[in-house]
């Protein structure tokens, strides 16, 4: 009887445990996280701007501290919502100058039917390079 109870119980831990959990995993992206979104739709959620993220760093060849400033409390650690880096506000022009390429021209390009037409990403143009032609310009010097 003893051992029964005792089965009982903690089976009810084990699936209050496990709701418990479940219920953090459906809410990844508490409202307010991000802080300072002009550019990106205000409705990507955090962990798509951290995905996007990852993708302008190996675009760009560069590290995150590129487009955003040092914390004013604690300087080996990198503010993410500050503007205060000027790179930031020339990535923000970039992602609408990428949005406006596919939205506006790359939509009419004709292509085949059922075949996917090409984005443009940061990475058609930058291919591993803070500037897009430093890469061309060295191969042409060598
Ligand atoms: C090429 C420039 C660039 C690089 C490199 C970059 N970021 Fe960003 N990041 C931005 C821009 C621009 C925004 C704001 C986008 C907007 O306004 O819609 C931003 C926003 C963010 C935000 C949201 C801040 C907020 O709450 O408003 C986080 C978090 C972030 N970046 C993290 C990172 C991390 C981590 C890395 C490195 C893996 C990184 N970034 C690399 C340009 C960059
Ligand atoms: C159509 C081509 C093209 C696309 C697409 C593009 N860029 Fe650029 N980007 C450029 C060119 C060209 C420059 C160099 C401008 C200059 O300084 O002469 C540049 C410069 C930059 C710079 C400044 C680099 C520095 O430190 O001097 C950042 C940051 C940047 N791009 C981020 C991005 C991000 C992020 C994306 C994707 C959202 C993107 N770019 C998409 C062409 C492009």
């Amino acid at each position: 009887m003893q051992s029964k109870r005792i089965f009982i119980i903690s089976a009810l831990v084990m699936i209050v445990a496990m709701a418990s959990q479940s219920f953090s995993y459906i809410q990844p992206n508490p409202p307010g996280k991000l802080k300072n979104i002009k550019a990106f739709p205000a409705t990507m959620t955090y962990d798509e701007v951290d995905h996007q993220m990852d993708i302008f760093k190996v675009s760009l060849g560069v590290k995150c501290n590129h487009c955003h400033a040092p914390s004013k409390e604690n300087p080996p650690k990198l503010d993410m919502p500050s503007d205060d880096n000027p790179k930031k506000d020339i990535a923000r022009d970039m992602i609408r100058m990428t949005r406006d390429l596919n939205e506006k021209y790359m939509a009419t390009v004709p292509h085949k039917e059922g075949a996917p037409l090409q984005e443009i990403t940061c990475n058609t143009c930058h291919r591993g390079n803070i500037k897009p032609s430093d890469k061309v310009i060295m191969e042409e010097h060598h």
